[in-house]
C-alpha cells in the first residue's frame, strides 16, 4: 500500500519534440473558426528536427493546483481557447479509452507543461504548428492515448495537424461539419525523395502586421480569387503536386510550388482592404530564383513564401552550394559575427562569370540574417534522455543556461 500510495505521489513526466513543416499546396481560409476546418486541403513538407524543432515536457500529479504553462521559460496563461481545446480533446480521447482506469497520471490530476523552440521566435519562423504539435504529442503520450492525433492538433491551429507526420504530408480537408474527416495523412516518408533540401532564408525587416488567423478570415470574407482557388484551383493542384512528388520531379514539384505561393499571395491582395506579406526583399529573392533557373534553362530552385517575408527555397542537393553563393553575392552578410549559414553543411562553389553576369544583381547588404540548410524529416519523436526535460523534479521549470 506504501509503494502504492508513492507512485501515485511521483510525477508523471513525458517529453517529446515536433517539427516545422512548410506548405508547398497551401491553406488559406476556414469554413469553421472554431474546430479550425479549412476550405481546401492542403500540402506540406515536414522539416528536418535536427534543425528545427520544438521541445515540449508535460507533467501531471495529484500535487498540482492548476494547469500551468512555460513558453520559452515564461510563463504563459493556459486560458487561450485554443490550447484549451487541446488540452480537453486529450483528455476526452483518454477517458474513452482507459474507462474507469485510474492509474497514474488520473485524470484528474493537473498538468504542468514546458515547451521551448531550437530556434529564434523573432526570426518570424511560424512555430505555432511545431508547438501545438508539440504540446498534443506529450500530452497523448502522458495520457497513454494513441491513434489518430491531427484531429486533435488541428484545433490548436490548423497547420499543426501536418506537423504530426513526417515527410510528405496532406491535410485532408474533409466533409463532415464535426471534422472528424478533417486529418492529416502521409503522401510520402521522408526517404523517399533523399535528395530533396531546404533553404529557409531569414530576412531582415519588421514582425509581419496581419497574423494568418485573422488575415485568411478577411480573406475568406471578401476575396472572390480565394474562393475560385479553394474550389476549382486547388484540387486539381493537389493531385498533380502528389504526382511530382511520387515521380520526384523536380521540375514539376519546383514550378507548382512558386505557382501555389504566388497564388496564395495573389489572394492576400485580393482581400480588402489588403494584406501584403512580402516585402521588397522577398521580391528580389523571387526574381533571383527565376533568373537563375532561367540561366539554367530548367527549373533547379522553388521558392514559397508563407505569411511573412522570409523565403523557403526547394532544390536538390547538387545545386545547393551554387544557390547558396548566389544568394551570399546578392545579399552580402552585414558584419555582425553570426554565422550567415547554419544547418547542414554547405561546399564552396566559385560561381562562373556568365552566371554572375547574367543572376546576380546590385549586392543588398544585410537584407538576408542568414541562410538555415535543412531537409524533410521525420514526425513527432518521445525524448527518452531525462536530461533533456523541461521540468525537474519539482515539475517547475528546470534552470537552463
Ligand atoms: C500561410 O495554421 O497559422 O502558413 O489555423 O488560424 O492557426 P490557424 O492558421 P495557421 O495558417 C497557416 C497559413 C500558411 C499556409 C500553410 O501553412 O498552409
Amino acid at each position: 500500500a506504501a509503494a502504492a500510495m508513492a507512485e501515485d505521489r511521483a510525477l508523471t513526466v513525458v517529453t517529446c519534440t515536433a517539427p516545422v513543416n512548410i506548405a508547398v499546396i497551401k491553406y488559406w481560409g476556414k469554413r469553421d473558426n472554431d474546430l479550425i476546418l479549412p476550405i481546401n486541403s492542403s500540402l506540406s513538407v515536414t522539416l528536418h528536427q535536427d534543425q528545427l524543432k520544438t521541445t515540449t515536457t508535460a507533467a501531471a500529479s495529484r500535487d498540482f493546483t492548476e494547469d500551468r504553462l512555460w513558453l520559452n521559460g515564461e510563463e504563459t496563461d493556459v486560458g487561450h481557447p485554443r490550447l484549451q481545446a487541446c488540452l480537453r480533446e486529450v483528455r476526452r480521447l483518454a477517458r474513452k479509452r482507459r474507462g474507469e482506469d485510474t492509474a497514474p497520471p488520473n485524470l484528474s490530476y493537473k498538468v504542468h507543461v514546458a515547451t521551448e523552440n531550437n530556434f529564434p521566435t523573432a526570426a518570424g519562423l511560424a512555430s505555432s504548428a511545431a508547438g501545438y504539435a508539440c504540446l498534443v504529442s506529450a500530452l497523448a503520450r502522458l495520457y497513454g492515448v494513441e491513434g489518430e492525433l491531427s484531429e486533435v492538433a488541428r484545433r490548436g491551429s490548423g497547420s499543426a495537424c501536418r506537423s504530426m507526420l513526417g515527410g510528405f504530408v496532406q491535410w485532408q480537408r474533409g466533409e463532415r461539419p464535426d471534422g472528424r474527416d478533417s486529418l492529416a495523412q502521409q503522401v510520402a516518408p521522408e526517404t523517399h525523395w533523399p535528395e530533396l533540401r531546404v533553404l529557409v532564408v531569414v530576412v531582415s525587416g519588421e514582425k509581419k502586421q496581419v497574423g494568418s488567423t485573422a488575415g485568411m478570415q478577411t480573406s475568406v470574407e471578401t476575396s472572390p480569387l480565394l474562393k475560385h482557388r479553394a474550389e476549382v484551383v486547388v484540387p486539381e493542384r493537389l493531385a498533380l503536386m502528389e504526382r511530382h512528388i511520387r515521380e520526384r520531379d523536380f521540375e514539376g514539384f519546383g514550378q507548382l510550388t512558386m505557382q501555389d505561393s504566388n497564388q496564395f499571395h495573389a489572394t492576400c491582395l485580393d482581400t480588402f482592404p489588403p494584406i501584403f506579406y512580402l516585402n521588397d526583399i522577398s521580391r528580389s529573392i523571387i526574381a533571383l530564383a527565376h533568373r537563375f533557373n532561367a540561366h539554367h534553362g530548367r527549373t533547379k530552385v522553388a521558392y514559397t513564401f508563407d505569411a511573412g517575408p522570409n523565403a523557403v527555397i526547394f532544390t536538390l542537393a547538387d545545386t545547393v552550394a551554387e544557390f547558396v553563393e548566389v544568394l551570399r553575392r546578392s545579399f552580402p552578410p552585414s558584419t555582425n559575427g553570426d554565422q550567415f549559414v547554419r544547418g547542414l553543411p554547405v561546399g564552396s562553389a566559385t560561381l562562373p562569370e556568365e552566371l554572375l553576369e547574367a543572376v546576380v544583381p546590385e549586392p543588398l547588404p544585410g537584407a538576408v540574417r542568414y541562410i538555415l540548410h535543412t531537409q524533410p524529416g521525420p514526425g513527432p519523436q518521445v525524448v527518452d534522455d531525462p536530461k533533456q526535460q523541461l521540468l525537474g523534479a519539482d515539475g517547475l521549470p528546470r534552470h537552463r543556461s
